[in-house]
């Protein structure tokens, strides 16, 4: 599918590697919702990308159906891509110093990664599977973004890897039933970015995990993340996926 001419959500555009995305996908034509919690940072991107912010909790189901309502009518690009992008990642072990961990804490990031990403694609795909198709029936894509801690989480990554394995797992049977509207559904699982989120850890810890890449050995850049999913969007045969980005890391 090109990406010009075609309005695109972007959950976490605000920061990150949806950010990259959003770059990507204004670079190439389309329009770029950057949707966010953080609100001054939407505005401020969706301003020097040409696009439009929308304020809104991933979590909220009645404030993402208002968003992608909102893209809509102030689009004058067809809605055909989501960039799940928005989360959280917070390391808490199960059993920690001051026992249990709360069940409110697991909780929250299922919600944000997990129930937040299947929201945007809930609202964006019934929305998608209304415009008219392109060639072979093609409507649209849906781009989630999972974390090889789906796959080799560690000790801290409970919730986070529990949450991002939820997403995995939920790429087929998605792709399956959405591929009647000519949707494709895929995801991202990138090993260790170079982004705030990442920033946020101490500079030993990144360091460490940056080493344990085989090749090459450094953190990913978000503007590799936004090349695979540009791929990801061009490339019609791609669909019910989960790729890894990684550099070839096994988190031990
Ligand atoms: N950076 C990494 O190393 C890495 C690795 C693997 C996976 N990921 C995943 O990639 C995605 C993007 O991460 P990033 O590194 O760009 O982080 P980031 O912190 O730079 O960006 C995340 C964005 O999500 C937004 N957000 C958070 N909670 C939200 C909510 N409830 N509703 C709406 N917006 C919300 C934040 O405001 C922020 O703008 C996340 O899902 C993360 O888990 C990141």
């Amino acid at each position: 599918m090109k990406i010009e001419g075609a309005a695109a959500l972007i959950t976490g555009g605000a920061s990150g590697l949806g950010l990259a995305v959003a770059e990507m996908i204004a670079d190439a034509g389309g329009l770029v919702g950057i949707l966010d919690i953080n609100e001054p940072a939407a505005r401020e991107v969706a301003e020097r990308l040409g696009g439009i912010a929308l304020s809104c909790d991933v979590t909220n189901e009645h404030a993402m159906d208002a968003a992608i309502a909102e893209l809509q009518d102030r689009s004058s690009m067809a809605f055909r891509i989501v960039m799940n992008c928005a989360g959280i990642g917070p390391a808490k072990r199960i059993v920690g110093r001051d026992g249990p961990m709360p069940l409110d804490d697991f909780a929250k990031v299922i919600n944000i990664n997990l129930i937040g990403s299947f929201n945007a694609m809930r609202a964006g795909s019934a929305a998608i599977a209304q415009t008219p198709p392109l060639e072979e029936g093609e409507r649209g894509v849906i781009i989630s973004t999972a974390s090889v801690a789906a796959f080799d989480g560690q000790i801290g990554q409970a919730a986070y890897s529990a949450s991002k394995g939820g997403i995995a797992a939920l790429t087929l049977p998605a792709a399956r039933e959405l591929s009647r509207f000519g949707i494709r559904v895929l995801t991202i699982a990138p090993g260790i970015m170079d982004t705030p989120m990442a920033a946020g850890l101490p500079e030993k810890v990144i360091d460490g995990l940056a080493k344990l890449a085989p090749f090459p050995n450094r953190l990913g850049t978000p503007q590799e993340f936004a090349a695979l999913a540009q791929h990801m969007i061009e490339n019609r045969l791609m669909n019910g996926e989960v790729v890894r980005l990684d550099g070839a890391i096994r988190l031990p």
